[in-house]
């Protein structure tokens, strides 16, 4: 049946390769806007302190569980922060004994609360190897943070001054570029089958800079890396539906509360748990290739990760436009969810 006759979509329970969920109630609010609709995520580290060890890693594991409203299902696999003092041992045990799933690797100063990030890579040159032997992934942050390189840039010549010969340097470690944001990301991630995967998120897919910039400054579209013009966006798309099996979603669900984000310097970070799913069926839907969402949302990534894809479903329904909050409550303010600036007709049933 073409894409345009289809009016329901079922597929296994989606998982998010890449979520910001906080601590305290910023969690408790954001939580169960991820829950709802996916099965599991990786939990990004970076709280101020940020989780650097197996023992912490646990910690906030227990805080995110305590936090799952009675009758929900979640499962949230932790990530460390790598820094430049971390220990492989750590790294080792923390993976072996299933409290971490992956380490997650912030070039310093690159984006929200990086500053503990790496700046010599060969100070994290033997977690690296241990990682490469036990097959433990490493999730890139991959921007240059040097201030002489254009910001539109930084993605790209990351991929040249850090990645290639990191990659050249550990060769059987598992990377996953997350949240690619150019064609350079994805051609690279084509070309490189060994290894090698990407997330994107949902808002690269939806807007470019000129939803940024263009006609006023627009807060809630800032986020990093920083959308870019609209070939790159085409280039995602191109590369989320495509079924390639490198492919898969990261929302990078990032949320900050309206106070922080709206102010003479705000916050980078767009906050999509609430309507992902809906989003993403648009995307799909425009391109022809709805029935590809499954790959790209609930497939792809658990076999990168090595972990089965869900044994449960959701539906995805067409109807009227979908009726969702623009912002949601927290105990410390509200946080606005992203505007696609389109309708939004598919409802998920979960
Ligand atoms: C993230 C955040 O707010 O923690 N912000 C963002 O713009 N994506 C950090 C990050 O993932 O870069
Ligand atoms: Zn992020």
């Amino acid at each position: 049946m073409p894409d345009k006759d289809l009016t329901t979509l079922t597929i296994r329970r989606p998982d998010d390769w890449h979520l910001h969920l906080r601590d305290g109630n910023m969690l408790r609010a954001v939580l169960p806007e991820t829950a709802r609709h996916f099965g599991r995520a990786i939990i990004m580290p970076n709280l101020v302190p940020p989780v650097v060890t197996a023992e912490q890693a646990s910690a906030y594991r227990d805080r995110i569980m305590a936090a799952l409203p009675d009758g929900m299902q979640f499962e949230p696999l932790m990530t460390l922060y790598l820094t430049e003092t971390t220990d492989p041992d750590d790294v080792r045990a923390a993976f072996e004994n299933g409290i971490a799933t992956a380490v997650k690797l912030y070039p310093a100063g690159a984006t929200t609360n990086s500053a503990s990030g790496v700046r010599d890579f060969e100070k994290v040159r033997s977690v690296l190897d241990t990682m490469a032997e036990i097959g433990m992934p490493l999730c890139v942050h991959g921007e240059v943070t040097d201030s002489n390189i254009d910001i539109f840039d930084r993605e790209a010549v990351f991929i040249d001054k850090i990645l290639k010969p990191l990659r050249k340097k550990v060769p059987d470690l598992k990377v996953v570029m997350e949240h690619v944001t150019t064609e350079d990301a994805v051609d690279y991630v084509r070309d490189n089958h060994k290894n090698l995967a990407a997330t994107i998120t949902t808002h690269h897919l939806i807007i470019n800079r000129n939803h940024i910039l263009a006609g006023g400054i627009k807060p809630h579209y800032y986020c990093l890396p920083v959308a870019k013009r609209e070939a790159h966006r085409v280039a995602l798309v191109q590369a989320a539906v495509s079924g390639d099996k490198r492919f898969f979603l990261g929302t990078d669900s990032a949320p900050h509360i309206d106070p922080n984000k709206l102010q003479t310097c705000g916050c980078a970070g767009i906050f999509t748990a609430p309507n992902t799913m809906s989003c993403l069926a648009e995307v799909f839907e425009a391109a022809g290739e709805l029935k590809k969402l499954e790959a790209f949302a609930s497939l792809n990534g658990p076999r990168f990760y090595g972990l089965p894809a869900s044994e449960q479903t959701i539906t995805l329904r067409k109807g009227d436009p979908l009726k969702y909050p623009t912002h949601i409550a927290t105990e410390d303010g509200p946080v606005t969810v992203f505007d696609p600036g389109f309708d939004l007709h598919w409802h998920v049933e979960a």
